[in-house]
């Protein structure tokens, strides 16, 4: 079957290797792509409402045996608020707190889900207050420095709490605004800038499709 070439405003992109895609991203407003890119996928997937009939990622899943009532979380890259809807669902009593670059994200979430939610750059941003967990869920990948960025997130766990990430496994999973491929190396070291003690699990599906496509970790704050 022939590789489809990735799409930029409907018109495919045939000659570009992945570093000259990073050195053009590199140049955009970051604000205004993920604008666009937010109307896009809504527009793709039905908005918000159709969601609630779709499956759980299984990144979600994994996610929710770690979930315990009380506790307060950040969701860092919280798109249309859908994890919040489904932890407002199934643990009513997480405080649950949302940032994203894009305004309409953030304003479908303040319409769709129980949380606190803000626009926040979160490569320039700070964030406010400490959290039991804080969420990095398919968003490193999409970063200028996402070891600076995990960073600055595990700064804000409180001790004893997790900060969890996904990330796609090189060349699994591609997508055109993607500025880094991660292999377990690459993992093991964004890791290790942050924490000695981390567990990395493969995630073997994303959606429902088969095939190793994550690195599901877990970084502990002592
Ligand atoms: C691939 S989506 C992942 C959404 C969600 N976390 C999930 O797992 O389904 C990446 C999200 O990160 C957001 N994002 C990208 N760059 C960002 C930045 N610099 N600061 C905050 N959010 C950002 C995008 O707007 C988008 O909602």
């Amino acid at each position: 079957m022939t590789k489809l070439p990735p799409m930029i405003d409907g018109k495919a992109i045939y000659d570009e290797t992945f570093k000259e895609k990073v050195m053009r991203l590199q140049s955009e407003d970051f604000k205004t792509l993920y604008e666009n890119e937010y109307s896009r996928i809504e527009k793709m997937e039905g908005g918000f409402d159709a969601k609630k009939n779709r499956p759980v990622p299984y990144r979600f899943q994994v996610l929710f045996d770690f979930m315990k009532d009380g506790e307060s979380v950040l969701d860092v890259g919280c798109n249309d608020g859908y994890l919040g809807y489904l932890i407002n669902e199934n643990f009513p009593n997480v405080e649950f707190n949302g940032v994203d670059i894009s305004e309409k994200a953030v304003k479908q979430c303040e319409g769709n889900v129980d949380g606190n939610f803000k626009q926040l750059d979160i490569e320039d941003g700070k964030i406010d207050g400490f959290y039991d967990k804080v969420f990095l869920f398919e968003i490193l990948e999409h970063l200028k420095k996402p070891e600076d960025v995990l960073r600055k997130c595990f700064a804000a766990v409180r001790p004893g709490g997790r900060l969890f990430f996904t990330v796609p496994i090189e060349k699994n999973v591609r997508w055109y605004t993607h500025l880094h491929e991660f292999d377990y190396v690459k993992v093991l070291e964004l890791c290790e800038g942050v924490s000695d003690k981390f567990f990395v699990y493969r995630i073997p599906k994303m959606f429902e499709k088969e095939g190793y496509k994550l690195f599901f970790v877990e970084v502990v704050k002592k």
